[in-house]
C-alpha cells in the first residue's frame, strides 16, 4: 500500500478537519489504493501543540514550535499548510524553497498578488502546489461543468452568486473560530475571499475559466459592531459585505453578493443563465466535501444540488439533478471517483502521480483567478470606479506577513526563489 507522509504546519481548527479526513481516507485505502500518514506537526502555540498531540497520540520528537526545524526532516513527503490566510505565502514558500511539494487551506492568500508568489515559486521550483477549494469537489460542480461544455445551455451570459448569512463573522458571532478571521493583518478580507474562494471559485471552474475583463464593486462593513465582543488585538477589520459586478470574456456578465453579518436573512441564491438553459447552483459546498463532515452533520445550506430550467420537445421545463443521490451511485460504481470528491485525496493523487496537470484540477489557478475578482472588488472601492483586469493585475497588493514571532525570535520571511 502506497503511504504519503504528511507534516502539517499550524495545529487550530482546520487541521482537525484535516486530520478527520486522513483518518477516513485510511477508511478507503483499499478501493484507493493509497493512504497518508501524519508524521510531525509544527504549531507556534506550545500548549496546543501539546494538546494536538496528545490527541493524535504523537511523540514529542515530532512536534515543533518552530516550522523551519520540521522542514530540515528527509522522510515527510508533503507539507500541508493550515496556518491562517496571510501567512499562506511565506509558509508555503519556505516550505518549497525546503524542498517539499505544498498543500495549502483555502483562500490561497489574500490577494492576486500573494497567490501569484505561491504559483510562480511552485513553477520555478518545480513543486507541486495544490489548494484546498471544497466546492470543486461535489457531482454538482461535476455535472454543472459537464452540462456547460456540452452546450445544454447553450452560450452562458448571467451569473448571479448571492450568499448571505444574517449572523456568520467567524470569531465575533461564531466563537468556536479563531478570533484571526475579523483582523485583517492575518485574514487580509472576511466573506469576500472567505467564501469567495468557494464559490466564485466554483463557477468559474464550471464554466471552462473565462478571462476576466472588468469590474466595479462595493466593500465594507456595514453592521454595527459591539466593541466589547472584540478581543483580537488588532480590532475588526474586514468588510461584513462585499458586493461586485464583473464582465468576462464572450459577453459575460457576473454578479457577486457575500455578507458575514446583515440585517437580512440568511439566504443563497445562485444561477447561471444561458442562451438555450439555465441552471441553479444549490448550496455549494463550503464545508470540505463528505470526508470532511462528522456524522450526520449536514451543511449550513444543505446538500449541494443542481436545477435545470431549459426546454424539452418545446416544453419548458424544470429538472432537479439530484447530485447527490447520483454522486452516491458514481462513487459505489468507481471507488476511485473519490479522487474527485475530496480535496485531500485529490491532492494525494497527484503527489503519488495518478493525477497529473491535466486531470487534478488546477486549484491554485482557479484561486488565483478568484482573487482577481475580490481584488477588483476593493480596488473600485478604493477608486471610486470600474477597473480593469491590466489595472487589478498591477495594483493587486502584497497582503502576507513579512515577520512573525516565533518563540523568543522575530523570524523575517524570504520570500525570494
Ligand atoms: N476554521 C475553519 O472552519 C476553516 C474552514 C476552511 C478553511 N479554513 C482556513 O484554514 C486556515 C486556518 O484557519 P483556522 O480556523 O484553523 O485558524 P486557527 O487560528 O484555529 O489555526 C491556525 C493555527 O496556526 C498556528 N500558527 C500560526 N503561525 C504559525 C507558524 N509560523 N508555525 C506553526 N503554526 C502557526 C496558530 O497558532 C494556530 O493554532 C485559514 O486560512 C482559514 O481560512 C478554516
Amino acid at each position: 500500500m502506497r503511504e504519503v507522509r504528511v507534516g502539517i504546519i499550524g495545529a487550530g481548527m482546520i487541521s482537525h478537519r484535516h486530520m478527520l479526513i486522513y483518518s477516513n481516507i485510511e477508511r478507503h485505502a483499499a478501493q484507493l489504493g493509497f493512504k497518508a500518514k501524519v508524521v510531525a506537526c509544527a504549531e507556534i502555540n506550545p500548549d496546543r501543540l501539546k494538546k494536538w498531540g496528545e490527541q493524535y497520540g504523537f511523540e514529542e520528537k515530532d512536534l515543533y514550535t518552530d516550522f523551519r526545524k520540521m522542514l530540515e526532516r528527509d522522510d515527510i513527503d508533503v507539507i500541508d499548510v493550515c496556518v491562517h490566510n496571510n501567512l499562506h505565502t511565506p509558509i508555503s514558500i519556505a516550505a518549497m524553497k525546503a524542498g517539499f511539494d505544498v498543500y495549502c487551506e483555502k483562500p490561497a492568500a489574500a490577494s492576486y498578488h500573494d497567490a501569484k508568489l505561491m504559483i510562480d515559486c511552485a513553477e520555478k521550483l518545480g513543486r507541486k502546489f495544490h489548494v484546498q477549494i471544497s466546492s470543486l469537489m461535489t457531482p454538482q460542480t461535476r455535472v454543472a461543468r459537464d452540462m456547460i461544455a456540452r452546450g445544454d445551455l447553450g452560450t452562458p451570459y448571467f451569473v448571479n452568486l448571492e450568499m448571505i448569512t444574517r449572523r456568520r463573522r467567524p470569531g465575533y458571532d461564531l466563537p468556536q473560530f479563531t478570533t484571526d478571521f475579523y483582523s485583517k493583518r492575518m485574514a487580509g478580507h472576511g466573506p469576500s475571499i472567505d467564501l469567495g474562494v468557494y464559490v466564485i471559485g466554483q463557477i468559474l471552474h464550471i464554466l471552462g475559466m473565462p478571462e476576466l475583463q472588468s469590474v466595479n464593486g462595493f466593500a465594507k462593513r456595514g453592521v454595527d459592531i459591539d466593541e466589547r465582543l472584540v478581543t483580537n488585538p488588532d480590532g475588526f477589520g474586514v468588510e461584513d459585505i462585499c458586493h461586485g459586478f464583473a464582465k468576462f470574456e464572450n459577453g459575460l456578465g457576473f454578479h457577486y453578493l457575500t455578507t458575514s453579518a446583515a440585517n437580512y436573512k440568511d439566504y443563497s441564491m445562485t444561477y447561471i443563465l444561458g442562451s438555450k438553459g439555465g441552471l441553479e447552483i444549490i448550496a455549494a459546498d463550503t464545508v470540505g466535501g463528505k470526508l470532511a463532515r462528522r456524522e450526520g452533520v449536514r451543511p449550513f445550506f444543505g446538500e449541494p444540488e443542481l436545477k435545470f430550467y431549459g426546454d424539452l420537445n418545446g416544453r419548458n421545463v424544470e429538472i432537479d439533478l439530484k447530485c447527490d443521490e447520483n454522486g452516491n451511485v458514481e462513487q459505489r460504481l468507481d471507488p476511485s471517483m473519490l479522487m474527485y470528491n475530496d480535496n485531500q485525496v485529490m491532492f494525494l493523487a497527484y503527489w503519488l502521480g495518478i493525477l497529473d496537470e491535466e486531470s487534478r484540477y488546477n486549484t491554485p489557478e482557479i484561486a488565483a483567478q478568484q482573487l482577481l475578482f475580490t481584488d477588483g472588488i476593493f480596488l473600485s472601492q478604493e477608486l471610486g470606479r470600474a477597473v480593469t483586469v491590466d489595472e487589478i493585475k498591477a495594483m493587486s497588493p502584497a497582503l502576507f506577513l513579512t515577520e512573525q514571532q516565533i518563540g523568543s525570535e522575530l523570524v523575517k520571511f524570504d520570500i525570494s526563489f
